[in-house]
């Protein structure tokens, strides 16, 4: 037996240098063999798109292009689409820095997102100072005659962009398209309607985020009054801007699922986090992982190709570096999007210690459980006896938040003492992660 403890010894040593190595490598891996190597290709893998914005006056640079052919399959114009570019004079329209858009994803068969046809910002100067009566019929022609003339084409448009307001109102937006009414909201998603029936019809907003954010609690309130009225809304669009001052919020999964139960898509539509390396890449998978994790997700946009594309360059947001070569964040998204873990979860294996203080011995054996965004699952299957003592330890910042089928108690905040209940042998976890993926540890011994 002691040759025993000793062989397990080293195996749980080696478990350990493994499980480190992986950690370190995760960010830096390749994807496995196999697996898709396109963020498009892997995200059709679960039947979602993955797009980026694209600007008209960057179609000629052939870096752009390559990798924008090469790795999305869905296309936003950044700017060309806007009220102010799409109709620079009342009732006359220019669609050219649009078209070259709109044609040039079409030619390489990939579909375009419209963005956004209502919006207190990018008003042409006409507009700006018009109220009333005469703005709401202008916006109401806007939205119709854009969208006749892109019917067909149009996956998805943001037909109302940025309508509430921050801060703790959970009210609207005052705006001059405001003032002309509250139902100008409604009255755009029925314009849009009926000029491209084709197409889902998104609200699009930023700070929409957090579930607990009176912002976030307005346009839910919107969209189930939307719903159950019969306004015709497809999609909300989350743009998903994150920098320190507003991080990934712990409860971002949960306001995607609870969007998609009212009966609507949901699309991460401008995606951007300020940052690098590491950190970076773990609050891009787990934006990622939140979306593959509720259904009606159903793709990803981010706003721009390489850092210098950005709108916040400095901030080196995106998933390419300025060179075009791809960042620890792209490798990240990647192997989510393949294997809904980021690589930053040792492969599935199984870890088992075992100590024998009475003789009789036993071993623990843990295995991997459901994963989400904010937490995961693990199962420990005990064996060789039937009175045993088993230790869970998780590291920071990781907390076990749940247990099943055990008597439970923690000698501190990361280990946790299990003992039998009745249930069996086997017993089960929830492990708020933190975004540390790592496996607890874990030991038996015999009561
Ligand atoms: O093209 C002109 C150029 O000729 C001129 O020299 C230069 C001088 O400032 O301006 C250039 O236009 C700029 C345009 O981007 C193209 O680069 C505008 O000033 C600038 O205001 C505009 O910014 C855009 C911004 O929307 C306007 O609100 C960003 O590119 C675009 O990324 C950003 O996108 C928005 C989404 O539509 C909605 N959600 C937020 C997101 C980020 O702000």
């Amino acid at each position: 037996m002691t040759l025993t403890v000793k062989s397990v010894a080293r195996v749980s040593l080696v478990s350990t240098l493994v499980l480190a190595a992986a950690g370190a490598a995760l960010l830096s891996a390749s994807p496995a063999s196999g697996a898709a190597s396109t963020l498009a290709a892997a995200a059709q893998q679960s039947g979602r798109y993955f797009g980026t914005a694209v600007a008209a006056n960057k179609l000629g640079d052939s870096t752009y292009t390559g990798i924008l052919n090469r790795e999305f399959d869905m296309v936003t114009a950044e700017n060309e689409m806007k009220m102010d570019a799409t109709e620079p004079n009342q009732g006359q329209f220019s669609y050219g820095n649009a078209d070259r858009i709109v044609n040039q994803a079409r030619n390489q068969g990939k579909r375009v997102r419209g963005h956004a046809l209502a919006w207190h910002s990018q008003q042409p100067g006409w507009m700006q100072n018009m109220s009333g009566t005469a703005l709401r019929n202008a916006m109401l022609n806007h939205v119709t005659q854009v969208a006749t003339y892109y019917r067909g084409k149009i996956y998805a448009w943001d037909v109302v962009n940025e309508a509430f307001a921050d801060g703790s109102s959970g009210g609207r937006r005052d705006s001059n398209l405001q003032r002309t009414g509250n139902d100008w909201i409604e009255a755009a998603f029925r314009a849009a309607r009926a000029a491209d029936p084709g197409a889902k019809l998104c609200y699009n907003d930023y700070n929409t985020d957090n579930w607990s954010h009176a912002k976030t609690q307005g346009v839910y309130r919107m969209v189930q009054d939307f719903k159950s009225r019969g306004v015709p809304i497809d999609c909300v669009g989350f743009q998903a801007h994150f920098n320190s001052g507003n991080p990934v919020p712990s409860n971002y999964h949960t306001t995607l699922q609870n969007f998609a139960a009212l009966g609507v898509d949901v699309q991460i539509t401008e995606l951007d986090i300020e940052g690098s390396g590491s950190s970076q890449a773990q609050q891009y998978q787990g934006v990622t992982q939140a979306c593959l994790a509720v259904a009606r997700c159903t793709g990803i946009t981010v706003w721009g190709i390489r850092d210098t594309d950005s709108w916040r360059a400095s901030g080196t947001p995106l998933l390419f570096d300025g060179n075009g070569n791809k960042k620890a964040a792209y490798t990240s998204v990647l192997n989510v999007l393949n294997d809904g873990t980021g690589g930053t979860t040792p492969p599935t294996s199984t870890t088992t210690t075992t100590s024998n203080p009475g003789g009789g011995g036993c071993t623990a054996t843990y295995s991997e459980g459901e994963k989400w965004s904010d937490r995961f699952n693990g199962q420990v299957t005990v064996s060789g006896s039937d009175n045993w003592i088993v230790t869970v330890t998780v590291s920071s910042p990781q907390r076990i938040i749940a247990t099943w089928n055990t008597s439970a108690s923690w000698e501190s905040a990361n280990v946790m003492t299990a003992r039998p209940n009745g249930s069996g042998n086997s017993f089960g976890f929830t492990i708020s992660h933190g975004g540390n993926w790592n496996w607890p540890s874990v030991s038996c011994r015999v009561a």
